[in-house]
């Protein structure tokens, strides 16, 4: 029987006075199939070894959504994850370190790497020398996992305390913390009620129907409601909050979770108040244009609801659909990006803040008072920008010195435009063909070939 290393972030709020330990490390080695899973390896500790270590969970079969972790820093469910593919990747993050290069490592594998690895920064050569996190997970071989169960420390039980960093060649050993955006409670548990159950009530997680309710149950077409099924398939496991870039800068982030709730509702057809849904989700500070479209809650979601998608959905439908302007300027931004790429192929930053926040002003010789105050509420933006590296280059924003794209580059750019518009199709769990959104609005039918492609998708899948 293969043996595991885990390493488990643990917090002990109840201990004394004496026994103040506040947030430390503890290995424990198990003995388990590689496919068993994380979650069957810590209730084998709880169980044989330490009986006071916490962990959440009841179904063990990734339907309840109750044992969100982060293995080896990735936001995951901890009986989705099998051992053998965990330990892989931690050895695979150890070559990585050894390598010298980063790949997609959380902050506490970066500590498990090594402080050199924790001070570099992920480029853009490792991520090209390294699959995709979600590649990684589906395309592990036997040899890695071989790799991974060997050098496992002798003691069953070793207190290692600090910041882990000492374990430096310990490849395999499997890192377990709780997730991230939420308080700790205990271990491996968190308190989901700040960061998450309150931002799904946020977003009225429940049908608004208008007009009188129809004397039996509401009818709704089977094809209607393609669309919604992806958002219809969370868990509330909360794996995308803690993953949520956006949610670490401003924890008022409605965040991916209660947004692609938000557009469970917003896509059903017998909900009557999806306009004053998209207004409500568009104007508040914390809302759908708040995302940064990182991703992460897509490499995140253990049940391919890609939370960043609905979001987008939300967005288009706000500002395609209901030309909503939103309070945080996020349509004219997103607008002006597609414009400036459009024009010159590469994102020309001199441009960009005043197209976002002041379309016209140089267009127009009279701009209105309203762009100029836009533009000069900016000005804090773009210094922070500047202070922290954001906005490489001080010259990059003299109007004018955005270097021009050799050839007939530009040309090509403004081909991929127009082939963009001509065949526009969103890929999903289902693909959805053009029009299909607003069919889905208005309960009409999506047309067959849509249905026929929805379904190749899924089969593919
Ligand atoms: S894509 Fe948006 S919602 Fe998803 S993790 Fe990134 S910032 Fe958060
Ligand atoms: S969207 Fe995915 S990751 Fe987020 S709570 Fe739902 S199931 Fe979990
Ligand atoms: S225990 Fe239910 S999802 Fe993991």
């Amino acid at each position: 029987m293969p043996s595991y290393t885990l390493k488990v972030r643990r917090f002990q709020p109840e201990a004394t006075e004496d026994d103040k330990r506040g947030a430390f490390w503890e290995t424990f080695d198990v003995e388990l199939d590689s496919t068993l899973s994380v979650l069957d390896g810590l209730l084998q500790v709880r169980d044989d070894q330490d009986g006071t270590l916490a962990v959440r969970c009841s179904c063990r079969a990734a339907i309840c959504g109750s044992c969100g972790v982060k293995v080896n820093g990735q936001s995951t469910l901890a009986c989705k994850t099998q051992l053998g593919e965990a330990a892989a990747e931690a050895a695979r993050i150890a070559r990585v370190d050894n390598s010298g290069a980063i790949g997609r490592v959380g902050t506490a594998a970066k500590d498990e790497a090594g402080p050199a690895a924790a001070a570099a920064e992920p480029s853009t050569d490792a991520a090209q020398d390294f699959p995709s996190s979600s590649t990684q997970r589906s395309d592990r071989t036997g040899r890695e996992a071989e790799l991974s169960v060997h050098d496992l420390p002798s003691s069953s039980t070793q207190r290692s305390g600090g910041s882990g960093r000492e374990a430096e060649h310990s490849a395999g050993v499997i890192l377990v913390e709780p997730m991230g955006n939420m308080p700790v409670t205990k271990d491996l548990v968190v308190d989901m009620e700040s960061t998450h159950w309150e931002k799904y009530r946020r977003v009225t997680p429940w049908l608004l129907p208008s007009g009188p309710p129809p004397e039996r149950e509401y009818i709704v077409s089977a094809e209607a409601m393609v669309d919604v099924t992806q958002s219809v398939a969370c868990i509330q496991c909360g794996a995308c909050v803690s993953a949520c870039l956006s949610m670490e800068a401003d924890p008022e982030f409605i965040g991916p979770a209660a947004l692609a709730k938000a557009y469970r509702f917003v896509g059903d057809p017998r909900d009557g108040q999806a306009t004053e849904r998209l207004y409500d989700l568009a104007n508040d500070p914390h809302g759908i244009y708040d995302c940064t479209h990182c991703f992460a809650c897509i490499e995140a979601c253990p049940k391919g609801v890609a939370p960043m998608n609905q979001i987008m959905r939300l967005r288009r439908l706000a500002g395609d659909e209901h030309e909503i302007d939103d309070v945080n300027n996020g349509r004219r931004h997103e607008r002006a990006f597609v414009k400036n790429i459009e024009k010159k192929g590469t994102l020309d930053e001199s441009l960009l803040l005043q197209e976002s926040f002041a379309p016209g002003v140089i267009g127009k010789l009279k701009p209105s008072a309203a762009s100029i105050k836009a533009l000069l509420q900016s000005i804090p933006t773009a210094i922070r920008g500047i202070r922290t590296g954001k906005m490489r280059s001080v010259p990059k924003l003299i109007p004018g010195v955005h270097h021009k794209l050799p050839g007939d580059s530009q040309g090509h750019v403004q081909r991929i435009y127009e082939r963009a518009e001509e065949s526009r199709i969103e890929l999903n769990l289902y693909v959805i063909g053009e029009g299909a959104e607003e069919d889905l609005l208005t309960g009409q039918e999506v047309p067959a070939a849509d249905l026929t492609s929805a379904s190749q998708a899924q089969d593919q899948s």
